[in-house]
């Protein structure tokens, strides 16, 4: 990894993951661990610094080679978090999918639900943040709604979940953690749930 990325780490202002570290590369030795969403990848870098093996998965196609970049040793992937995930049944020890499982509709929600379920192995770990139905900084006072929980955002579809739609949401996982945060690396706080489930 370059000084400039380890710079920027050092720098980030969200440091989320520090706490769950030592978890995560306990549950994904020998393993993979698949993000869903990393964007430029700045999870990413942390995850692949730490030891751990990580597939990194985004729609966006400009931003895989910044998060290639920030995290060489990482597999990056191009897919749509839409359609079925392109994984065998419970290949993956670890998913992480941080503020990435918000722009669908409460059915496709829970289709992609199905495929994290699907994916993942007996015993292994979601860990998850989702946009809180308070990140009113960000959108939850959108007054467009599309369906209950779903709202136009300017150009974007967001969903906001309040902590019963988190748990419905892992309706069919071991919740252990489930938390309401706030953030600050954005000009404003936002407000997510964050959330660790183990898969039945
Ligand atoms: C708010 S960013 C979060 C990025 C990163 N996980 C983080 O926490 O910094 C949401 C990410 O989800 C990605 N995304 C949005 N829709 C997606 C989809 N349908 N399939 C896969 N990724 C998607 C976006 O391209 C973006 O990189």
């Amino acid at each position: 990894m370059t000084v400039f990325y380890r710079i920027l780490i050092h720098m980030k202002s969200d440091p989320w993951l520090e706490k769950w570290m030592d978890l995560l590369r306990e549950k994904s030795a020998g393993g993979i661990l698949l993000e869903l969403g990393c964007g430029s990848g700045w999870d990413t870098a942390e995850l692949v610094s730490a030891g751990v093996n990580v597939i990194a998965a985004d729609i966006a196609r400009n931003k895989l080679p910044e998060c290639a970049q920030a995290a060489p040793g990482a597999g990056i992937l191009q897919l749509n978090l839409a359609d079925p995930l392109p994984f065998s049944n419970h290949s993956m020890a670890v998913i992480i999918a941080s503020l990435s499982l918000h722009y669908f509709s409460w059915e496709n929600t829970m289709l992609i639900e199905a495929e994290l379920r699907r994916c993942i192995q007996s015993g292994g770990i979601l860990l998850a943040r989702f946009n809180s139905t308070h990140d009113f900084h960000h959108g939850a006072a959108s007054t467009e709604e599309i369906e209950p929980g779903f709202y136009q955002v300017g150009a974007r579809a967001k969903r906001f979940f309040d902590k019963g739609s988190v748990k419905k949401f892992l309706h069919s996982w071991e919740i252990q953690f489930l938390e309401e945060n706030v953030i600050q690396r954005y000009r404003n706080p936002k407000h997510v749930w964050e959330a660790m489930a183990v898969s039945n």
